[in-house]
């Protein structure tokens, strides 16, 4: 038996085993999704979208293939209720969904905004029922059938959650998804409120609750224990036929399971398909974090920064020559590249690999050079990027010598109601070049006016500002990366720090192209020396 297994058309590749135990399960053989990152995900704390924005992430969303959209809460807000709206009237393929209460008064909300579906709630366990609602199981099982009814009866497509599902008693659950069965309840959803699921007792839990439900089950599960991704997909293991998820892992609190994983996790050890086009994954987890403000943590699965990135020699050398030693997809298939940092565990390998990027062609003692002074900078716990890479290779090649291009004069304007404008004269190679050039800033108009002196090929692919230190005189690092658009292969970085983020951009331009200069004469391959620019 060959132990690792590739599903096929997928670039996935996972252990034949844990195939093998899920493929004796019945389990549907594609799987709904109901995204919640515009309700539940615009509940993390410090989250608020416009509607606007709630336009763009739906677009996005109906472009990745979601199913059903929670787009929000309309009741919640005048503000949400037009969010809803907008989201409602944008022409998407995806079903549009209202969150609301089990209240007439919700609801017509929900139908004022023109959704497809609304889904109710109402919460079911001892502890929401005594402490909360203060009402009693008989009130809350009448409220939930009242709602249901009206739902159906304004002609609303009607999924119910009883909330804090998996702490009510399973007995209660039953009269309750038995009472709004008799109702025409479209879809009901298992929450698992505050996240206290194992996936074992998930997948019981689902299946229990399916014996007596006869339209599709949900299941909507939260991070407190760091499980929710687990759940749902034991959930799904249960009989779950749809999964409530958030682009990010966005939620309240500790979150909700996380789109990108529950999709992958479905396709990988179910084979369950999703109407979801994995490749747009990465770029609408982006769109969400800008829009947002919550960064995605650089190990986060699947989206993270260091989802395809290999630092370990032993590594970089096993991906180099097959990638599935150490990725068990392909980054492409989420939207994703794999990159190589060169840092303390990094190898020969990894450091000519880095190096070819940038086309330096080293010989193996300058490349073991090269790795022993990058070990040494790692060591000493300081960050080493690209920049510092590239200064240490060619200092070791000997090329860091007088650089082609200097500052001789920058000047700088920019205010209210005026268009931000820059000069600067720079040397290149013994000649002054003066020119000037405009922006949407400052920094951009500064950067305008250097390429309009050097050359119009060049092309700013990257720009990084960091605060190193706080306060209104921080100091900053800015790392630029240049490129050349008649040369793809031409790449160079260059960084500076300082306490003027227009003045320390423009220090890390011309570093920069000093650095593109010399690799645009390819005086590293020894060619004959000429004007680059
Ligand atoms: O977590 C939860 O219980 C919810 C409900 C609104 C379903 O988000
Ligand atoms: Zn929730």
């Amino acid at each position: 038996m060959e132990p690792t297994f590739k599903i096929p058309d997928t670039g996935v590749f996972v252990s034949e085993y844990n195939r093998k135990i899920f493929s004796a399960t019945r389990m549907p053989e594609t799987v709904k999704i109901l995204d919640t990152t515009l309700r539940d995900g615009e509940q993390t704390p410090n989250v608020a979208l416009s509607s606007e924005d709630k336009v763009k992430i739906a677009q996005a969303l109906d472009e990745l293939g979601v199913d059903i959209i929670e787009a929000g809460f309309p009741i919640n807000s005048e503000g949400e209720a037009d969010a809803v709206k907008r989201v409602a009237g944008s022409g998407l393929k995806s079903e549009i969904c209202a969150l609301c209460r089990a209240s007439p008064a919700d609801i017509d909300a929900a139908l004022a905004c023109d959704v497809d579906s609304v889904h109710i709630f109402l919460a079911t366990s001892k502890v929401h029922l005594e402490k909360k609602l203060k009402i009693s199981q008989e009130e809350a099982r009448d409220k939930a059938v009242t709602a249901v009814q009206y739902g159906k009866d304004h002609g609303l497509t009607v999924e119910f959650s009883c909330e804090d599902g998996t702490r009510t008693e399973l007995d209660f659950l039953n009269v309750v998804h038995k009472a709004i069965q008799e109702v025409g309840v479209d879809r009901i959803d298992i929450p698992d409120t505050v996240g206290v699921m194992t996936p074992t007792a998930m997948t019981q839990f689902v299946a229990e609750i399916k014996r007596n439900v006869k339209v599709p089950l949900a299941v909507h599960c939260h991070d407190d224990f760091g499980m929710s991704v687990a759940n749902s997909l034991a959930g799904v293991l249960g009989g779950a036929e749809e999964v409530h998820c958030t682009i990010n892992g966005l939620g309240e609190r500790a979150g909700n399971a996380a789109l990108e994983e529950v999709v992958m996790g479905l396709q990988a050890f179910y084979n369950i398909k999703t109407n979801i086009n994995t490749r747009k994954m990465a770029f609408v987890s982006r769109l969400v974090s800008q829009l947002t403000g919550i960064a995605v943590p650089p190990n986060k699965a699947i989206i993270g920064e260091n989802a395809f990135s290999h630092e370990s020699g032993i590594h970089v050398h096993g991906v180099l020559s097959d990638a599935s030693t150490y990725e068990p997809m392909r980054p492409e298939i989420v939207g994703k590249e794999r990159t190589f940092v060169v840092g303390k565990h990094s190898g020969v390998h990894a450091v000519q690999n880095k190096l070819k990027e940038y086309g330096l062609e080293l010989n193996h003692d300058q490349l073991k050079e090269v790795v022993a002074r990058v070990k040494k900078w790692a060591e000493s716990g300081k960050k080493l990027d690209d920049a510092e890479l590239l200064a240490v290779a060619y200092d070791v090649i000997g090329q860091e010598a007088a650089p082609a291009i200097k500052l001789e004069e920058f000047t700088v304007f920019t205010g209210l109601n005026f268009t931000p404008t820059a000069t600067v004269v720079l040397n290149i190679d013994g000649e002054n070049r003066r020119a000037s050039d405009t922006g949407v800033g400052p920094i951009d108009a500064s950067v305008n006016a250097i390429k309009a002196a050097v050359s119009k090929n060049i092309v700013l692919k990257e720009y990084r500002l960091e605060a190193i230190t706080g306060g209104s005189n921080a100091l900053c690092e800015v790392t630029v990366k240049l490129g050349d658009c008649e040369d793809a292969q031409l790449m160079s970085l260059g960084k500076s720090v300082g306490s003027d983020i227009v003045t320390t951009s423009v220090d890390a331009m011309v570093e920069g192209l000093n650095r593109l200069w010399v690799r645009k004469l390819g005086v590293c391959n020894g060619k004959e020396k000429k004007r680059a620019y």
